[in-house]
């Protein structure tokens, strides 16, 4: 089973979620969208309220998989895709193992992020080249565990970077 990160960061780390960046204007939401389709996405409960609270978008045909020690207090809107919940990430996986997917996808906040990366297989990047200033960082990683497969500029200062474990 492939364990795969995909997140949207600045230079020096800053997730673009963070920063106010509108989504039309991440071209990380765009490649989230596009490799995380009819996929279970792990998201924490900071970044499922942000989802939920931004109303209707195109997330059908996944499954998402919130990580939190609570239950989901506010009712989820009709349009959005199907949730589950677990307080694990070992829950998580065996989760994901029984259900028969082939591939979870992992997309942060930065709490998320730590617990999974020593466990991903994958991580799909996208990095704006340039740095800004922010609350939350994706987490450290080191370079020399990881080879790059893909990388390739996608628009403007934008570049999508596609690393596997070595
Ligand atoms: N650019 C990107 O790619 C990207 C991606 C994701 C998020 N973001 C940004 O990051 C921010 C949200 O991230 P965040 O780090 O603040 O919050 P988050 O990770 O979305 O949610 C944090 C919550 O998730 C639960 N959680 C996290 N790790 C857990 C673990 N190991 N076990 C059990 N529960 C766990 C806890 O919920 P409970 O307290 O309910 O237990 C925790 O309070 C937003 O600004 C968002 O826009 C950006």
């Amino acid at each position: 089973m492939e364990i795969s990160i995909v997140a949207s960061h600045a230079e020096n780390g800053v997730l673009n979620g963070s920063l106010g960046i509108p989504c039309h204007f991440d071209k990380g939401f765009e490649v989230f969208k596009r490799v995380t389709s009819c996929s279970p996405v792990v998201i924490g409960e900071e970044l499922f309220r942000t989802l939920v609270n931004r109303g209707p978008s195109s997330f059908e045909c996944r499954l998402f998989i919130v990580l939190t020690k609570n239950e989901i207090r506010d009712s989820v809107p009709e349009s959005f895709p199907p949730v589950c919940t677990f307080s694990t990430v070992s829950d998580i996986l065996r989760f994901v193992y029984q259900q028969s997917f082939p591939e979870v996808f992992v997309a942060g906040g930065g709490d998320v992020y730590s617990s999974f990366l020593p466990l991903a297989t994958k991580m799909h990047i996208t990095l704006v080249r340039e740095n800004s200033i922010g609350a939350d960082y994706f987490v450290d990683w080191d370079e020399s565990s990881w080879k790059t497969v893909i990388g390739k500029r996608i628009f403007g200062d934008w570049e999508y970077l596609l690393y596997e474990r070595v």
